[in-house]
């Protein structure tokens, strides 16, 4: 498993994300009322990065067609995606945040 550096963790403010470059495919990274989440950044309905969506509290949606996710479980919340996307662990280390890829 890879650890992958995102930031450092007082840059990414609650309510923010960064989509975060991997090998087998790009992660979105989260900050959820100082709680770090990160899922894949590819919208599972068809190719929208979910990093540059609409965060609302512990839900993103897509900006392409406004499907929903729960950020902390991946899992789908609303049409026209209607598959979860993955959860990536993350950790933070002397105040540097990580992503585990
Ligand atoms: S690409 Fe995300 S809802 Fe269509």
């Amino acid at each position: 498993m890879a650890k992958i550096r995102v930031c450092r963790a007082d840059d990414l403010k609650p309510g923010m994300a960064l989509r975060v470059e991997n090998d087998s495919e790009p992660i979105a990274v989260f900050n959820v009322d100082g709680d770090f989440y990160a899922i894949s950044d590819t919208c599972s309905h068809e190719e929208s990065s979910l990093s540059e969506g609409y965060v609302d509290e512990d839900i993103v949606e897509c900006a392409k067609h406004g499907a929903m996710f729960h950020i902390p479980t991946g899992e789908v919340r609303s049409l026209p995606a209607t598959h979860n996307v993955r959860t990536f662990g993350t950790l933070v280390e002397d105040g540097d945040l990580y992503v585990e890829a």
